[in-house]
């Protein structure tokens, strides 16, 4: 049997994914839309074994594991496509903490499903690989491509036209990405949670879901024309509004820390002082700061003096899923 090996990104929304129009499938009730960074990077290992009563996942050093019937699932669709049941053995690792808001789920998937697709010989093409890659986690049908990717939340109820594609190569934009890394600790409330606690309790959702087209044609339509401040203030007012709406959550979900508000004033500050950058952030505390890659001096110096932030990394934008080894 085959020993595939993939290599994946996670990518950060601009316009943001909160909330299902389908849970069992996985379908998102929005689109969405990011950039798939460099730098930061999953590398998994598939490897189909007769010998193996069940799948095995280890997951940075880790064996079993919470992960593990999540990619047991994701795996059991390629075999499906293949007409195998042969199990697998899959050793994944993150070269960034896993958990922590910095969308290791979407990079984890995205290279499972690449990695697999080889092992199993499918040659799926990378629409169809996005949408397996959604059936693990809504955000990893994006780390299948590279650079600009948007997402689309589909109309079909077997979400055969859930899937992302990619808008611009890294190449067309190269933007700079710092994250300031508040907390390594897996968050409390993941986004699958999260999202449908909001669902299921805000009294935002609507408003959220009705305003997601016009927020991912502004963002589209800066693309197109490469204007920054317009994805600036699209991105922002995204952000914002995701963490609000899950603010209105019961209980209310609280992703942000002391040194996350901090970094948001001190962007803002920045903007004002006519600096080209915006902040993000996903469900965990990390700010992510978008930025011309000149302005790189200015993120680091104003970064570098919140208290608590324990690290800042440096990345762009990379390429989507791929194999790297196989044999
Ligand atoms: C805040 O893709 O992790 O990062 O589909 O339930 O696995 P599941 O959720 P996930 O949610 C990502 C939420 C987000 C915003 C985004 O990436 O668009």
């Amino acid at each position: 049997m085959k020993n595939v090996t993939a290599t994946a990104h996670p990518n950060i929304a601009l316009v943001k994914y909160w909330g299902k129009r389908d849970t069992a499938l996985n379908l998102p009730a929005v689109g969405s839309l990011s950039i798939t960074l460099d730098t930061l990077e999953t590398t998994t290992r598939v490897e189909f074994d007769d010998t193996l009563d069940v799948d095995r996942l280890e997951l940075d050093g880790v064996t079993g594991g919470a992960g593990e019937s999540r990619v047991s699932a994701c795996l059991d669709l390629l075999r499906d496509i293949a007409g195998a049941d042969t199990r697998a053995r899959v050793v994944s690792s993150n070269n960034f903490p896993t958990g922590a808001g910095l969308a290791s789920s979407a990079s984890g998937f995205a290279a499972l499903v690449v990695a697999a697709d080889a092992a199993l010989d499918l040659g799926l093409p990378p629409a169809r690989l996005s949408e397996l890659a959604r059936r693990g986690s809504g955000s990893a049908a994006r780390s299948i491509f590279g650079g600009f990717v948007e997402m689309h939340h589909g109309r079909r109820t077997d979400g055969a036209d859930c899937i992302a594609e990619p808008l611009l190569p890294a190449s067309e934009w190269p933007l700079a990405v710092t994250v300031g890394i508040v907390s390594k600790a897996a968050k409390a409330v993941g986004s699958t949670d999260g999202m449908e606690l909001t669902r299921e309790t805000s009294p935002y959702y609507s408003a959220w879901v009705d305003n997601a087209e016009t927020d991912l044609q502004a963002a589209r339509s800066a693309l197109d024309t490469r204007d920054f401040e317009k994805l600036a203030d699209v991105s922002e007012h995204s952000c914002l509004k995701m963490h609000a709406l899950a603010m209105s959550a019961n209980p209310g979900l609280m992703y942000w820390q002391a040194p996350t508000v901090a970094g948001i004033n001190r962007v803002r500050a920045l903007r004002r002082a006519g600096h080209a950058v915006f902040f993000t952030i996903d469900a965990g505390p990390q700010l992510k700061v978008v930025s011309l890659p000149g302005e790189l001096p200015a993120v680091r110096d104003a970064l570098t003096t919140i208290d608590g932030l324990q690290e800042i990394v440096h990345t762009g934008l990379g390429e989507g899923a791929r194999v790297v080894a196989g044999s």
